[in-house]
């Protein structure tokens, strides 16, 4: 057994009491009430649990705190879920909002957590990648660099506001046409971003290819090469953008495209099978599997 271990031990017993304690803390253990056998094991526990006076000070005040009676005047803290609250009354969606956000909120975790509105993506949360863009009066933010707060005032729309009922925004449907997504998770972020950038195109706003910036023409056509840099800061890890540059170019140019895929036919699917593939399928669908488990 080792020294301190037997030392603890004798300190812990209840009915030694211990050595020497200072008026003060006298007086700190008569206004905690504690007196005779409830002290000396207190005292025990205490400092064989290496709290000390320390404990003791703080127990007290504690106490002390606890008897006080609430000034009619206090002013409390706010609760640590909602530090430096502030208020914020903003249109989202074509409906009016009014809530009460902390200071530092951004408008991606106002929109995600407290209004619901889980369509818009938190990719990087750092401004890099794009997913959670938003059209805030028109123009394209990126909700994760904004705060809530700034938008006190303002017009949000996210992809939730873009279809009217059941009829879809015609840049969804575009990407819909086109392919423009595989996964879908930068999707939501891709087409508020296009959804604006009609709206830059069409006020003669520059980007870093436009070839004539003298010219303040209005409604910009958007080649292939505007498109790409003005949604640079789209980005898709799935690689979708050629379906992406696609619909963006059909819905500004207002000429439909055909676009470049299909569903396979029963022929192509047959043309690419291998006749281990065919005999495979044939045996299957003796089993009687059905054409959805083959
Ligand atoms: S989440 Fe905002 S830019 Fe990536
Ligand atoms: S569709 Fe998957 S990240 Fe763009």
């Amino acid at each position: 057994m080792d020294k301190n271990r037997e030392w603890k031990e004798v300190d812990l017993n209840e009915n030694d009491a211990p050595e020497e304690i200072s008026a003060d803390e006298e007086k700190l253990l008569d206004e905690l009430g504690l007196r005779g056998a409830a002290r000396r094991k207190f005292l025990g526990q205490s400092i064989g649990g290496g709290l000390g006076v320390f404990a003791l000070q703080l127990l007290a005040k504690e106490q002390a705190l606890a008897a006080l009676d609430v000034a009619p005047d206090a002013v409390f803290a706010q609760s640590a879920g909602l530090e430096n609250a502030v208020k914020v009354s903003m249109k989202v969606n074509g409906a009016a909002q009014s809530l009460e956000v902390d200071s530092r909120m951004s408008l991606l975790d106002t929109l995600r957590e407290r209004l619901d509105l889980t369509g818009t993506k938190k990719g990087c949360d750092q401004g890099q990648c794009g997913a959670c863009t938003v059209i805030v009066n028109g123009n394209r933010v990126l909700s994760c660099l904004t705060l809530a707060a700034q938008c006190n005032g303002k017009e949000v729309t996210t992809i939730e506001g873009l279809a009217k009922g059941d009829e879809l925004h015609p840049m969804q449907a575009a990407f819909i046409k086109h392919d423009g997504f595989q996964c879908g998770y930068c999707t939501p972020g891709q087409i508020c971003s296009a959804v604006a950038l009609l709206n830059e195109a069409k006020n003669g706003e520059a980007s870093h290819v436009t070839r004539n910036l003298r010219s303040n023409a209005r409604n910009v056509k958007l080649t292939d090469d505007e498109i790409r840099e003005r949604m640079s800061g789209n980005i898709c890890r799935c690689g979708a953008y050629p379906g992406i540059v696609a619909a963006i170019r059909e819905v500004q140019s207002g000429r439909e495209t055909a676009q470049t895929w299909h569903f396979a036919t029963d022929d192509e699917i047959a043309a690419v099978m291998t006749d281990n593939d065919q005999a495979e399928i044939a045996a299957m669908k003796r089993e009687g599997k059905t054409d959805e488990t083959v």
